[in-house]
């Protein structure tokens, strides 16, 4: 079998701790390193999540990286809110062992995808996109030579930090704007499909049912990380935004989409980080923006949860 080489973007997070289980619980994946930024809580706490996640996955010798403390160019927004002052509450977890790798996520990224032969590294990044924008600012041939970038982000209706815009784009719409408008083959993620994937009572307990330490430490994780959308929307559970990244590399079939044109609002008052998704192209008065994005509105999210249920028993 041919192993898929990803990269891992993330800011841990326990929806970015399950979609690095998923990665890691997966013989069709090379994780060639899981690289974190700054997001849903500062690097020095994602960096260490990252870290006691890989110690849970068991024994895997995936290099952990650190990247951005902050956005390029403005002042970072967390969310303890969602994800709890750790980041990852819900459970607590003995400190890693090992420390980060001294290479920087950016760097990283910029030699592993070099190293290797084009076309054949993805990054699946899962936060804001700062690292991202970052590599590509050090080497300007890296967009076209990834096989592509799957990303969780993004919104083709409302937003969920602002009513236009989505977290990980919010946090660093400058970033986003890079990255969307790099060339690279684009795959996101947005809320309109994570919000299909709802965390319910009876797929937590699924998980919990595997009886291992990992099952009982992501039941955990779940329970406390959807108290708040459970709230604020009202639904059976919360959306599983990052692990759908991960999934859709693993398994595309169970996702639908459509190729358009995305850009990113960098500078409206209202509308900051909006990714303005020309979902119904005019063909009466045509834009002249060619598609750049395959964007994702559905998810079998019977499935999904029954795959993924299925590898986090294989830790
Ligand atoms: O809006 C959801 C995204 O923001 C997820 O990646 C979550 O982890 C937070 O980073
Ligand atoms: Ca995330």
């Amino acid at each position: 079998m041919q192993r898929r080489k990803i990269i891992l973007d993330c800011d841990p997070g326990q929806d970015d701790a399950v979609a690095m289980l998923l990665a890691l619980a997966s013989p069709e994946l090379d994780v060639l390193g899981v690289s974190t930024v700054a997001g849903n809580v500062p690097l020095p706490l994602t960096k260490q999540n990252a870290l006691v996640v890989r110690e849970l996955a068991g024994p895997a010798d995936v290099p952990i990286l650190a990247g951005a403390e902050r956005p390029l160019r403005r002042a970072l927004v967390t969310a303890e809110e969602v994800h709890g002052a750790s980041g990852l509450d819900g459970v607590d977890l003995p400190p890693p062992h090992r420390t980060v790798d001294p290479r920087p996520a950016a760097a990283f990224i910029v030699e592993q995808v070099m190293a290797h032969p084009p076309g054949t590294v993805t990054l699946v990044p899962v936060g804001p996109l700062t690292n991202v924008a970052e590599a590509m600012r050090q080497e300007p041939r890296l967009a076209r030579r990834l096989r592509g970038i799957v990303l969780m982000g993004g919104a083709i209706g409302v937003g969920n930090t602002t009513p236009a815009a989505e977290f990980n784009i919010f946090v660093d719409p400058e970033a986003a704007a890079i990255v969307f408008a790099s060339g690279a083959d684009l795959t996101m993620l947005p809320l309109d499909a994570t919000h299909q994937a709802i965390t319910t009572d009876e797929r937590i307990a699924a998980i919990r049912a595997l009886g291992t330490r990992v099952g009982r430490v992501v039941a955990s994780w779940l329970a406390f990380y959807r108290r708040h959308d459970m709230d604020r929307y009202g639904m059976p559970g919360g959306p599983l935004h990052d692990p759908c990244a991960v999934a859709y590399v693993l398994w595309p079939e169970l996702f639908s989409g459509r190729f358009c044109h995305v850009a990113i609002e960098t500078e409206g008052k209202l509308t900051l980080g909006r990714t303005v998704v020309d979902w119904w192209p005019n063909k009466a008065k045509p834009s002249g923006a060619e598609p750049n994005c395959m964007v994702i509105d559905r998810i079998d999210a019977d499935a999904f949860f029954r795959r993924l249920t299925e590898r986090l028993g294989r830790l």
